[in-house]
């Protein structure tokens, strides 16, 4: 059946997730503020990078079954089912998250909407939000106890966008159990098609479909820390982590995915959203529950200085050194730079006195609005010109494929440390280079 459906939020979450519904026969309805961002979407063009997005939304478009407009009035009228796909960013100077997106957009939905309607919630939130936003609506929406908010947390990881909507290891839905609507009877609607692929739907209540959610990207943040924290003590001890990392790996308990050791984990979830949890967690008097978090952030936060550290000990002195950054993405496939790891340490190493030259394939322009005082180059090879050590720092399969040969006569020095742990060491050391990799003995 087609469901007509409004989504709130334009970013890398709602515009994959309206495309992907629009792509599943649905009408759908993009909703922003930003009218530079929509006269985008309108026009077929992504304002971000994320593979094959693009071409799925001039499809859609092309169809007719995807708009977009900065009308709520036209989402109210139209749609049965609203989406919130806004972003809940840290707040400035506090570990817990901003709401206030959130927030806006059901002061100004709730008040135009006249007839029954579901609002499913995606955003990472604080538990306690979905049943909090659900009294709101009810309250000062016309159509009253008509609307039911229910969550149904977001899984996708950049760069893998529309596989992890279309194709989800699982869909969560959480409802509220004092007052069951018909949010799970059109949830099952507008995925059918996923739910006949027998792709595990869990109904939960409001409280564990938010949890569900914090508790996955702690449980990654995790993983990636404890690898880190194991890289730290193979250094001290000269092993090597990523041959560790094999080797456990295979206990299929343990797994070796979010096992690769390297300068650790960024981008717009992982560290914003362990920090929000540990915050909602005091609120919740449960502050102890979560302290372990607390080192799972230091822990990956040490990978950027030790990053650093050894730029620093293959220079000699950072101080008027040249160093070729490569990758600034806070990982591949993604032009995404919220709170890089690469760009971190790019940044690090400059103000300690080098001259840094960064490429990345696709996240430059990004690069140069948060950080306009590093030299950026057009590609790989001229980032390294007369540099003293080529770091990299974001593992895109152009820098695995570099030519050291053909890299020889362009670099000062035969440096080179691998950020990601992502290189073939033999390659590089054969052709006369000193290679360092994170968590592995020089
Ligand atoms: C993450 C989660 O993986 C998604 O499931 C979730 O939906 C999303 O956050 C979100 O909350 O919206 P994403 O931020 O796209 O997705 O990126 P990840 O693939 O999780 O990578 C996060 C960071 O960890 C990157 O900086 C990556 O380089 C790093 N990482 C990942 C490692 O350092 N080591 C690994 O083994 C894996």
């Amino acid at each position: 059946m087609t469901c007509r459906i409004a989504v709130f939020g334009t970013g890398y979450l709602g515009a994959t997730h309206a495309a992907c519904m629009a792509e599943l026969g649905h009408e759908v309805l993009g909703v922003d503020i930003d009218e530079a961002k929509l006269a985008s979407l309108q026009a077929g063009q992504v304002p971000f990078y994320e593979p094959g997005l693009q071409k799925l939304l001039q499809k859609n478009l092309k169809s007719g079954r995807l708009r977009f407009t900065n009308s709520y009035q036209e989402a109210a009228d139209f749609a049965q089912a609203h989406f919130l796909a806004v972003g809940t960013p840290q707040r400035e100077g506090e570990f817990g998250a901003d709401l206030t997106y959130v927030d806006a957009v059901i002061e100004k939905l709730a008040p135009l909407l006249r007839q029954a309607a579901i609002i499913y919630g995606k955003s990472t939130v604080p538990v306690g939000t979905a049943a909090r936003l659900g009294q709101r609506v009810r309250k000062i929406a016309p159509a009253g106890n008509a609307i039911e908010v229910a969550w149904n947390p977001e899984f996708l990881r950049e760069g893998h966008a529309i596989q992890d909507t279309l194709h989800p290891d699982r869909l969560v839905l959480g409802v509220d159990p004092e007052r069951r609507g018909p949010a799970e009877v059109l949830a099952r609607e507008i995925y059918a098609e996923l739910l006949a692929e027998e792709i595990p739907f869990l109904v939960t209540d409001l409280a564990t479909a938010e949890l569900v959610k914090t508790a996955a990207n702690s449980f990654l943040a995790t993983k990636i820390s404890f690898i880190n924290a194991i890289a730290e003590v193979c250094e001290a001890a000269g092993a090597d982590v990523t041959e560790l990392a094999d080797a456990i790996g295979y206990d299929d308990r343990i797994g070796r995915k979010f096992l690769n050791a390297g300068i650790g984990f960024g981008g717009g979830c992982l560290p914003k959203d362990i920090r929000a949890f540990m915050a909602r967690a005091g609120e919740l008097g449960a502050d102890q529950a979560l302290t372990f978090l607390r080192e799972v952030d230091n822990i990956n936060m040490r990978r950027r200085t030790r990053m650093v550290e050894l730029a620093r000990e293959a220079c000699g002195s950072l101080l008027g050194a040249r160093v070729a950054v490569l990758g600034a993405a806070f990982k591949p496939e993604s032009d995404d730079v919220r709170d890089s790891p690469a760009l971190n340490v790019a940044g690090q190493i400059q103000l300690q006195g080098a001259a840094v030259n960064v490429y990345d394939p696709k996240a430059m322009q990004n690069s140069q609005a948060l950080f306009p005082t590093l030299n950026y180059s057009d590609s790989a090879l001229k980032a390294c010109v007369g540099a003293d050590v080529v770091l990299v720092l974001t593992e895109w399969s152009e820098f695995k494929e570099l030519d050291p040969v053909e890299l020889n006569g362009i670099v000062r020095e035969k440096r080179i440390i691998d950020g990601r742990n992502c290189l073939d060491p033999a390659k590089w050391r054969n052709a006369g280079w000193l290679y360092r990799g994170l968590g592995r003995s020089s």
